[in-house]
């Protein structure tokens, strides 16, 4: 595995795949790698001749008092965890590399409307902060694909309508969320779970499951659904800072046209931020019908 810190110097390596014909798939990551990570290579692997991996700590996508000097660095093990998954090219500049003038002076990539709500309400600045380091990335790696998880669905979604509203020849491809036995979205932050706390962690997901049960089932009064959830997270000692249902594709709220709705949550446990989300997919004319509760 050839492992870069310039950014020309990757640059040039990849030309030269580039000019035998190969393709290059691209996982952008912040390191601490676990197996949903691994999951994103294996992906990557399957759709492509060369799988680049980033590893970078994006201090632009951290707000003031959230934790990216707690945010855990563990180069040495992730370089294995890559060398054994057979990656041939792992990028993991400085932040001088990828923010030169300092991040002040750095022009900004804003997605409006996707990144305004949910994760964006709560994190200000989180997503122009993603967007630009992606977009950094993408031109310095120039990729045919990248992959991302699911579990950031908002991410994900934003990293969509980036590449189109952009004109970036780029196919995004989501990769469905890794999750422990319990259910609990793998994530580098659950480290920072207590023991008592990472017991509690899966009823995350299960309250998430349980309203798609719900709606599956016609339930159709999402308001209820939504304060129901929150209740429930709040009873189990999670400070949930939203539970919405969605249209998946739009993020706003459900309406007539809505094909396939998504269940986004965050909430905190202790000082943990967790997030996850389930989709279901509407059939559209009867479970519509359910929906809308004709
Ligand atoms: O999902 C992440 O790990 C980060 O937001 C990303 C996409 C690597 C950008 O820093």
């Amino acid at each position: 595995m050839r492992t870069y810190n310039s950014s020309a110097a990757i640059q040039s390596t990849l030309a030269a795949f580039r000019a035998r014909g190969q393709r290059i798939a691209f996982v952008p990551t912040m390191g601490n790698l676990h197996e949903g990570h691994l999951d994103l290579v294996r992906k990557a692997q399957r759709l492509c001749d060369v799988v680049v991996v980033s590893i970078f700590v994006n201090p632009l996508q951290f707000g003031p008092h959230e934790d990216l000097d707690a945010y855990p660095r563990t180069l040495a093990a992730d370089k294995e965890k890559l060398f054994a998954e057979g990656v041939q090219v792992l990028f993991a500049p400085g932040v001088k590399e990828i923010y030169p003038q300092g991040m002040a002076a750095q022009s900004i990539v804003h997605v409006p409307d996707l990144g305004d709500t949910l994760c964006g309400r709560s994190r200000p600045g989180h997503f122009d902060g993603v967007t630009t380091v992606v977009s950094k990335l993408f031109n310095i790696v120039q990729p045919d694909v990248a992959v991302f998880g699911e579990k950031d669905f908002q991410q994900l979604s934003i990293i969509r309508k980036m590449v189109i509203d952009l004109c970036m020849p780029i196919d995004i491809v989501g990769v469905v969320t890794t999750r422990e036995a319990d259910g609990l979205a793998k994530s580098s932050r659950n480290g920072y779970l207590t023991k008592e706390q990472r017991a509690v962690a899966p009823l995350l997901n299960q309250v998430l499951r349980d309203c798609r049960e719900a709606i599956a089932c016609g339930f159709d009064n999402f308001l209820q659904l939504e304060s129901h959830a929150r209740m429930q997270l709040l009873q189990a000692g999670f400070d949930p800072d939203y539970f919405e249902i969605r249209d998946a594709h739009t993020l706003s709220t459900v309406s007539e046209d809505t094909e396939e709705v998504a269940i986004l949550a965050a909430a905190r446990l202790g000082k943990t931020r967790l997030i996850d989300n389930v989709r279901l997919a509407l059939n559209p004319v009867s479970d519509w019908v359910m929906l809308a509760g004709i």
